[in-house]
């Protein structure tokens, strides 16, 4: 009972971008999601509006919300984590804004410089008022299967937040294995809690590739009726806050899974390579994909 066709959600603009040492040019990035736009993805998180000293590498987040050419088909999205993000995000007319929160306290703290409780009413804040615009409000909850500093991380936590959130207005909350520890017995594990208390529809899934079991990962969450995935092309990416987490599952080699199982995506996989090369040149390193390792990297 898989489902028949997947919405795959393309972050390597932010998660992909925002944990290399190479900064892209603000030009480069344009051109990257301008590209990205044709391949047929129908959501890209295109930057995020967090403090330029927190993460330099996306500091020229205006200047890229403003300068890329809009396909009409194409929801484009940005982090934000408080008011004064989600005021430079409005000002670019981003369509969707992501809050984030992590299921466990020192992640949060590290990454935010917050406590957990302490995030709640700032996300509140943030919510109300990009409703108030007109905005569709995503969140993500970090660390949900184990966390850098603290290891298993309870998954009461992360209900918990789901709860608070989808209180406040949330439209999907994504689901992050920020440090790619989750195996498919704790999806399984995790889902079959979640899933009596919301619908598959409510969830995505965030899967970081760092120990090689994403897609063994989604294969498991499919299997519970999940169909919002999301990966960074080529496999770029990690959370400069939580040491040891390297990039997303791939976009490339999801969409080759998914059109291999029969699972429409609707990404062309030729345009989706050519935008990979156009990147990979630019970060000037081999990435990390199966995809991208048929092609040399020069
Ligand atoms: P703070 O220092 O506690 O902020 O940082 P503050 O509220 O005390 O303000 C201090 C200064 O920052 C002030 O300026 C504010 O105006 C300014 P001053 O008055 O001193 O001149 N400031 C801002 N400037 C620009 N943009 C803003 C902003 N907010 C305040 N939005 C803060 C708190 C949240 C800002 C900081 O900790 C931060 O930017 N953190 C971002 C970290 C981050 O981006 N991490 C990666 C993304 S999360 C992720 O990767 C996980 C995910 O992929 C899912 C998964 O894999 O699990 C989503
Ligand atoms: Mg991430």
């Amino acid at each position: 009972n898989w489902p028949k066709s997947v919405t795959i959600k393309e972050v390597g603009p932010r998660d992909g971008l925002q944990n290399e040492k190479l900064i892209l040019s603000t030009s480069d990035k344009i051109a990257w999601i301008d590209r990205l736009s044709y391949t047929g993805l129908t959501y890209l998180e295109i930057t995020s509006f967090v403090h330029p000293k927190w993460i330099p590498q996306l500091a020229d987040a205006v200047e890229v919300a403003q300068n890329i050419n809009r396909n009409p088909s194409v929801t484009y999205a940005a982090l934000v984590p408080n008011m004064k993000g989600l005021e430079s995000a409005l000002s670019c007319s981003v369509d969707e804004v992501s809050v984030f929160i992590s299921a466990s306290e020192t992640h949060n703290k590290q990454n935010i410089n917050k406590t957990i409780s302490e995030t709640f009413p700032i996300l509140q804040e943030v919510i109300a008022a990009a409703i108030n615009e007109g905005k569709t409000v995503r969140g993500y909850i970090s660390t949900v299967f184990g966390c850098p500093y603290e290891g298993d991380v309870d998954y009461n936590q992360a209900f918990r937040i789901c709860e608070k959130l989808f209180t406040m207005g949330i439209s999907e909350i994504s689901l992050g294995d920020t440090i790619g520890v989750a195996s498919p017995r704790q999806v399984e594990d995790f889902l079959n809690q979640a899933l009596k208390l919301y619908q598959p529809q409510s969830f995505a899934m965030h899967f970081h590739d760092t120990r090689g079991m994403a897609l063994a990962n989604i294969v498991k969450a499919l299997d519970y009726g999940i169909s919002t995935f999301d990966s960074s092309l080529g496999g770029l990416g990690g959370c400069p806050y939580a040491p040891g987490a390297s990039g997303n599952v791939a976009t490339d080699d999801l969409v080759h899974m998914f059109e291999k199982m029969n699972i429409h995506t609707g990404v062309n996989e030729g345009a989706l390579v050519d935008s990979a090369l156009f990147v990979q040149k630019k970060i000037n390193k081999p990435l990390p994909s199966h995809r991208m390792a048929m092609y040399s990297h020069s």
